[in-house]
């Protein structure tokens, strides 16, 4: 099965893309984890990456697209995968299903998390974030066990650049601008599905498998799967 997640940022695709791919044998593509990775190791596509991300501006689809292209050739995705953050616009979307087609693949479902603005902004604010495992925090809705330490891996967490107000601002101008549209485009194909981002994050979790469920989509032996 192929999903992707939609959302504006904040609306908590990363937390629930990790849950329900563990839940469901996927394999969990984050562009931007991917992106942090390539500058955390120093690469020349982490710099390129890093100029935009900082300004809450999307890296150029060209970078994008063969970036994430590559990772889902890799062979954890073949039982399937779980998008999150990817597409982010139209040419996005269509260089997507391109190339799933060449595989006889599609995408099965695009699950739409919707959040109201002012709690976005208040959960970017005080998000922290795994500086190894890039599991995400907040310091009241979802806290560490140990202030400052990751509960998967031990790791130090931080706080992005991008969740600064400016940027923050910024990238849900972006996401109105960019992303939004690829609401029409996924219902146009009848693959829109849609979910309160808004409850506690267990119930937003019950929610999705509820909504996947009800079109066939809860286990990765949904319909997708070859
Ligand atoms: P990316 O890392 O993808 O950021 P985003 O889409 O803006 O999403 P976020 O990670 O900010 O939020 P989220 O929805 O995952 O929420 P989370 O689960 O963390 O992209 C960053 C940048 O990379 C982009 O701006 C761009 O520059 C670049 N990029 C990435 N992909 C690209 C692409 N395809 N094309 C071009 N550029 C690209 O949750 C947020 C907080 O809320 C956390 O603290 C969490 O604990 C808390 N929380 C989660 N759910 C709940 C809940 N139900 N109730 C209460 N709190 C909750």
């Amino acid at each position: 099965m192929r999903l992707v997640l939609l959302g504006p940022p904040g609306a908590g695709k990363g937390t629930q893309a990790r849950i329900l791919a563990e839940a469901m044998a996927l394999a969990h593509v984050a562009t931007g984890d991917l992106f942090r990775l390539h500058q955390a190791r120093g690469t020349v596509l982490g710099k390129e990456a890093a100029s935009y991300m900082e300004r809450g501006e999307l890296v150029p689809n060209r970078v994008t697209i063969a970036m994430l292209l590559e990772r889902i050739q890799e062979p954890d995705c073949a039982k399937g995968f779980l998008l999150d953050g990817f597409p982010r616009n139209l040419e996005q979307a269509r260089a997507l299903d391109d190339a799933l087609a060449k595989r006889g693949w599609v995408i099965d479902g695009a699950v739409y998390m919707k959040v109201p603005e002012e709690k976005l902004v208040r959960r970017l604010s005080e998000r922290l974030v795994c500086s190894q495992c890039q599991a995400a925090y907040h310091t009241e809705s979802a806290p560490p066990t140990v202030e400052g330490r990751c509960d998967k891996c031990g790791g130090k967490l931080y706080q992005r650049k991008d969740d600064s107000p400016d940027a923050v601002r910024r990238r849900l101008q972006v996401y109105m601008e960019q992303t939004y549209p690829l609401l029409d485009y996924y219902r146009t194909l009848g693959k829109l599905l849609e979910v309160n981002g808004e409850p506690p994050i267990e119930e937003v979790t019950q929610e999705m498998k509820r909504v996947l469920d009800r079109v066939g989509l809860a286990s990765a032996k949904g319909r997708g799967v070859k």
